[in-house]
């Protein structure tokens, strides 16, 4: 007999396809919305598998409704959605898609810096709101980001590639990380700084960082003073690591050059979330590794894995330990 996969979306036919050897594959039929959680809680009760989203919930409670539960596989490099204490206490493996979205999102990241700094999304409404009388000197101006010093937190391999794309525009990279860089220090001159010591320094900071305990509101009020008053705040990894109430008082104040956010506290934002009403918030739907070619990759490596178990070969990448 078969095994059962649960799939929480409907992903691309020919993505879900080669599953069809090894499991017997329930899927929810919408693309664009969530499993409704009443369904996700009865559908997972058979399951040896659970491919999931990040606004899945893989928590206690759903642990309770799958007994036979082995593998979930997670299409995100982040994982703050699933207990990875509780699927270790059960002895179920965990699988997320490290590696391929690197340079996609790093992308985004810089899109984001250049958004903000060049106010590019108000230029864009200027023009098309019918506002562009004539060309003017101190029309739409911005802020260089050639030459600025921008704060990295977190270096891991995103917010490496962060890092290397500075090179072309002359920036000074600061970063802060659990690990020293060593090896990029050397090699590109990036300097380790103390969060505070990057908080006052930089005039871009950006957040990639994964999202836990640790890096819940790691950027909250007091945070933000220490920026300096025409900075630039950038976050692709998770809402959560920005004290949302905090930033919007700081922008209200006149505090900062501008923010860019791919990522929320609550997904999708609120149409009247403060945040969105102020003309300086470049803000995205949380589409970071969003390229065509890194989300088949994605898809294609949690298949990879899913294969795997389903022949009763090894899961190799494994994020539960
Ligand atoms: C997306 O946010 C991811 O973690 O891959
Ligand atoms: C993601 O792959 C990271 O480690 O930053």
């Amino acid at each position: 007999m078969k095994k059962k996969l649960l799939i929480t979306r409907k992903f691309p036919a020919h993505i879900v396809e080669p599953l069809q050897a090894y499991y017997d594959i329930e899927q929810w039929d919408e693309e664009e919305l969530v499993m409704p959680r009443e369904k996700l809680l009865a559908s997972v009760a058979d399951c040896e598998a659970l491919w999931v989203t990040l606004e899945d919930q893989v928590d206690e409670e759903l642990l309770e409704h799958a007994p036979h539960l082995k593998l979930v596989a997670q299409l995100a490099v982040g994982f703050n959605n699933i207990d990875i204490k509780a699927l270790r206490k059960r002895g179920i493996m965990a699988t997320n898609t490290p590696g391929v979205l690197t340079h996609t999102t790093a992308d985004l990241v810089f899109g984001l810096l250049l958004a903000t700094a060049r106010r590019i999304p108000e230029g864009e409404r200027y023009l098309r709101e019918g506002k562009w009388k004539s060309w003017y000197p101190m029309q739409l101006v911005g802020k260089d980001v050639a030459g600025a010093t921008i704060g990295i937190i977190g270096m891991g391999r995103i917010g490496q590639a962060v890092a290397r794309r500075t090179i072309g525009f002359d920036m000074k990279v600061l970063y802060n990380n659990r690990r020293r860089r060593y090896e990029d220090e050397e090699m590109y001159g990036f300097r380790y700084a103390p969060l505070e010591d990057l908080l006052k320094k930089s005039d871009f900071v950006v957040i990639m960082t994964p999202y836990n305990s640790d890096t819940d509101k790691l950027i909250g009020a007091e945070e933000l003073a220490m920026m300096k008053d025409d900075a630039v705040l950038i976050n692709a990894s998770r809402g959560g690591i920005i004290d949302e109430v905090a930033l919007y008082e700081t922008l209200k104040s006149g505090k900062l050059w501008a923010v860019g956010l791919d990522v929320f506290e609550q997904e999708p934002i609120s149409m009247d979330h403060p945040l969105l009403t102020l003309p300086n918030v470049v803000a995205l739907p949380h589409i970071g590794s969003a390229s065509l070619k890194t989300r088949e990759a994605m898809l294609n490596l949690n298949v990879r894995e899913l294969v795997a178990y389903g022949k009763g070969a090894a899961v190799t990448n494994r994020i539960d330990y």
